[in-house]
């Protein structure tokens, strides 16, 4: 494979030419020679090429060296003498293998705004910003799987089309093939007896369910993949597309719980400090200003623990400070969330043992009958970027609370079957890719943390 520009960078000078492959990001030029940069994505810096314009043929090459164009240039990789590289490439032939004439190229400017370039999402991985996110997006997915191979945990493809709600939320995508403008009904209803599936499906909120029935087998598992919500929330944290970590571990409860959640953050981010340098510098010094040390001292410190109840106690205290009134039984609102991560904790919290009102039907109860063995992970800035908990595990106590819920108990009928032979105490969460990778990068808006955003009105690309 030919080598990439990231690889002849830290080269030392050819004594042989070589052939370099790359996009126009700038160009320079002077009486004698013209100085453009090139870039094939490897990594966030550029190969600075000079051409000799008395030794090369100017007029039909040079005109076409505009920024976004794709090239071949053949030359010899030389010293530099300029402080910003090591080694630069002396071209000899340079090949245009595609322009990007420069009245209509739309990258043209040093910094376009994000807004602007969620407009084109096919041209934004060019530039540097979203070449970076693109960079550690897939190194944090690989750190991801690396955590938990290391640990001995099975990779389980949980399925995209689903028949169970399980947030019960109804925050549901309807998956059909009937024709919307014929759809068959019986007593005034939908017959989906008719449809695909013989049953009412959907895309799925979550792998936790399916997940479950492999911790129960293998014992301990984790599913990464796309995940639905038509939440009709406009905000900078939520997708109607989104990737969800989902490890599920059995004999496990709500501290080993909470232990993983914590070792698996520091593990991504460490990984991506590691491996990431010269993007994380870029957001360091451009999108969040001294994001990395902070990074590093979320890796070197404990995560903070409080109950829903203490946490409440310390919101309640400071109520003048909120729009939504705290209050016991109310859930988190984002402004919550925020204070206590970035005015009492200064850092990542988990709170435990929210009320079971609040909360998905699936969560262990505890012994006081009114607030549910769940762990949220808190982070500042962003707010939420894990929700888990310990599971219900008796088969008397789950039916009760699918049957209090108003939820199918028929539609539930495999997951109770979990409770009915060898059912033993297990945990599990789910972590938002996109938020964790807003976290990390500092990137404010969750539209730009994922290659092509789904939300409310917009699936262009
Ligand atoms: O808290 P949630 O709803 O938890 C579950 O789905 C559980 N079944 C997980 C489990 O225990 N296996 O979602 C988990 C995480 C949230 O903390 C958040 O980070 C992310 O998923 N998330 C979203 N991210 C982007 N856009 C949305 N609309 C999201 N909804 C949830
Ligand atoms: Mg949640």
């Amino acid at each position: 494979m030919r080598p990439l520009i990231k690889e002849i960078l830290l080269m030392k000078p050819d004594t042989e030419p070589r052939t370099v492959y790359g996009w126009v990001r700038t160009k320079r030029d002077s009486k004698n020679v013209c100085f453009f940069e090139l870039s094939d994505g490897s990594c966030l810096k550029n190969l600075q090429v000079i051409v000799d314009k008395e030794k090369y043929n100017p007029e039909s090459i040079l005109a076409k060296l505009t920024t976004g164009a794709g090239l071949e240039v053949d030359g010899m990789l030389v010293e530099s003498p300029g402080q910003n590289q090591a080694v630069e490439l002396q071209a000899s032939e340079i090949k245009i293998l595609g322009e990007a004439p420069a009245e209509t190229y739309p990258l043209q400017k040093k910094r376009h705004s994000f807004e602007f370039l969620r407009e084109i999402a096919h041209l934004r991985p060019r530039t540097n910003a979203l070449g970076a996110v693109t960079r550690v997006r897939s190194a944090a997915s690989f750190a991801v799987h690396r955590f938990f191979q290391e640990r001995g945990y099975y990779y389980v493809h949980t399925p995209i089309i689903s028949a169970s709600d399980c947030e019960g939320a109804g925050e549901m995508f309807q998956v059909t093939t009937m024709d919307m403008n014929e759809v068959p009904k019986v007593d005034g209803k939908v017959d989906y007896s008719k449809d695909f599936f013989g049953k009412s499906s959907s895309l799925t909120v979550s792998g936790q369910l399916e997940a479950e029935i492999y911790a129960l087998s293998h014992s301990n598992v984790y599913t990464f993949g796309p995940t639905f919500r038509a939440e009709n929330s406009n905000t900078a944290r939520h997708l109607a597309e989104f990737w969800m970590i989902e490890p599920e571990m059995a004999f496990c409860t709500l501290e080993g719980n909470m232990d993983a959640a914590e070792e698996f953050i520091k593990y991504v981010i460490k990984y991506v400090l590691d491996n990431c340098a010269e993007d994380m510098e870029l957001f360091n010094k451009f999108i969040e200003k001294g994001i990395v040390d902070s990074l590093k001292s979320v890796v070197n410190s404990k995560f903070y623990r409080v109950t829903y109840t203490e946490a409440m106690k310390e919101l309640e205290k400071n109520a003048d400070k909120f729009e939504f009134k705290p209050s016991w039984g109310v859930d988190l609102q984002s402004e919550h969330e925020k204070y206590l991560t970035e005015q009492v904790f200064n850092g990542p919290v988990i709170v435990t043992d929210y009320p079971k009102d609040i909360k998905a039907f699936y969560m262990k109860m505890n012994e006081d009958g009114k607030t549910v063995r769940a762990m949220d992970v808190l982070v500042p800035r962003l707010g939420e970027i894990i929700g888990g908990s310990q599971r219900e595990d008796s088969l008397e106590k789950l039916t009760a609370r699918i049957e209090d819920m108003d939820l199918e108990k028929e539609d539930y009928w495999w997951y109770l079957d979990l409770r009915r032979y060898g059912s033993v105490p297990h945990s599990g969460f789910g972590l938002g890719f996109e938020r964790l990778i807003q976290y990390m990068t500092g990137m404010q808006n969750i539209r730009d943390v994922i290659p092509f955003p789904r939300t409310v009105h917009n699936a262009e690309f």
